[in-house]
């Protein structure tokens, strides 16, 4: 792809990654490092019931530790951000050890900042609020697909007011990562592949965004070779620790790609039907990638033909206004190699329900980065149709 000489932007990822098999049991180190003495574990609830991972942690951290926090649950609320809060300041925390997914990783950014500058957690709602470094956070990831530990976003609903709430603040990207792919051989085939196909689509969002630039499309292109090849692998044995270990980095760097380029139509639509009928972020995402590539083929070829060829596809004599209707047959074969489900109808959508998701959709932040300008959600309503 090209740029032309107006190319204009900033390309901001600060977060220290550490990465290796049992690196998160030096995180007592990255602890000193920050210069700080009492560490709380964030955690969620299935992840203490059902591994030994956050007791893991809590040992290796030794005296350093100040407890785990572990009322966290899939989506992230507000109530649960005040609750680790209170139960941070009742320890005395002074930084965050997050362990889990994207709502565990969330729930802590929200308590960083309610540990560093008190008050309510709402005040803080929007894009670069915050005028000082908040709470050190060390992020533990046991999913490769949020990305969560190296994006500025922080996406955590409050349940009284019915709606999500998005902190966009470089005061609360993560300090360290702690790649370590051993924390993810637990989880299940199915929470692979869709965790894997969220940051499949973070990289070829960055790459399809209209605040795309060189640096992010340079890691997407990498993530999706990345997750091309290792996410079927960690999806038919969890044990393959290649596999697991480079789907670690490919979510990491498509998340680096996506909080600078931003993510678009597909996270648009799959943040609507995750909000209305609980479809898990990563499968809404799975689903809607194909038929919003066909949405944007007429203006994406060029970029859609390095995103085939990232994916391992002969590109010569595919034209550009070819290449959205072949990325989206690829995508559709990948996935259903990975056991997917392809249609939104077989995870709990009814057709009557598209037409509130279609209006939702057309107020979600991320459809403004979409290149093709969508204003009327009869629009989104066909994407979603052919989705369904
Ligand atoms: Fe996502």
């Amino acid at each position: 792809m090209l740029y032309d000489a107006s190319l204009n932007f900033i390309f901001w990822c600060p977060t220290k990654v550490v990465f290796g098999q049992n690196t998160a049991l030096d995180v007592v180190m990255e602890v000193e490092n920050l210069g700080c003495k009492r560490a709380l574990i964030v955690t969620d609830r299935d992840l203490i019931k059902n591994t030994d991972i956050p007791e893991r942690i809590k040992k290796a951290l030794g005296k350093l530790s100040a407890g785990i926090f572990s009322d966290v649950e899939a989506d992230s609320g507000v109530h649960i951000v005040n609750q680790g809060a209170k139960f941070g300041k009742e320890v005395g925390a002074d930084c965050l050890v997050s362990v889990g997914g994207g709502s565990a990783i969330d729930t802590a950014k929200g308590i960083a900042i309610l540990l560093k500058e008190g008050g309510k957690l709402q005040d803080y709602v929007g894009f670069q609020i915050l005028t000082r470094p908040q709470t050190p956070h060390i992020v533990i990831p046991t999913t490769a697909g949020t990305g969560s530990e190296v994006t500025y976003i922080a996406v955590i609903k409050d349940h009284e007011e019915g709606r999500k709430l998005l902190f966009g603040d470089y005061h609360i990207l993560p300090n360290v990562a702690i790649l370590d792919p051993r924390m993810t051989e637990g989880l299940s085939p199915r929470l692979t592949a869709a965790t894997g196909m969220d940051a499949m689509c973070h990289a070829i969002e960055a790459m399809h965004s209209l605040q795309r630039e060189p640096i992010a499309d340079g890691i997407a292109l990498h993530a999706i070779r990345l997750i091309k090849e290792f996410l079927p692998k960690a999806v038919e044995n969890g044990k393959d620790m290649l596999a697991r270990g480079q789907m670690l980095i490919a979510a990491n760097i498509a998340g680096g790609a996506f909080s600078n380029a931003q993510v678009a139509v597909v996270h648009a639509l799959a943040h609507s039907v995750g909000a209305r009928f609980k479809v898990h972020h990563g499968l809404a995402n799975s689903i809607l990638l194909p038929p919003c590539l066909r949405y944007n083929a007429d203006v994406c070829g060029e970029v859609y033909l390095d995103v085939l060829s990232a994916l391992g596809v002969n590109i010569e004599g595919i034209q550009p206004d070819q290449a959205g209707e072949v990325a989206a047959d690829k995508i559709i074969e990948f996935t259903m190699k990975l056991g997917l489900p392809q249609r939104l109808r077989d995870v709990g959508v009814p057709e009557e329900g598209l037409r509130e998701c279609s209006e939702l959709a057309l107020s979600d932040g991320a459809i403004i980065y979409n290149p093709k300008l969508i204003s009327e959600s009869t629009e989104v309503l066909q994407i979603y149709q052919q989705a369904w």
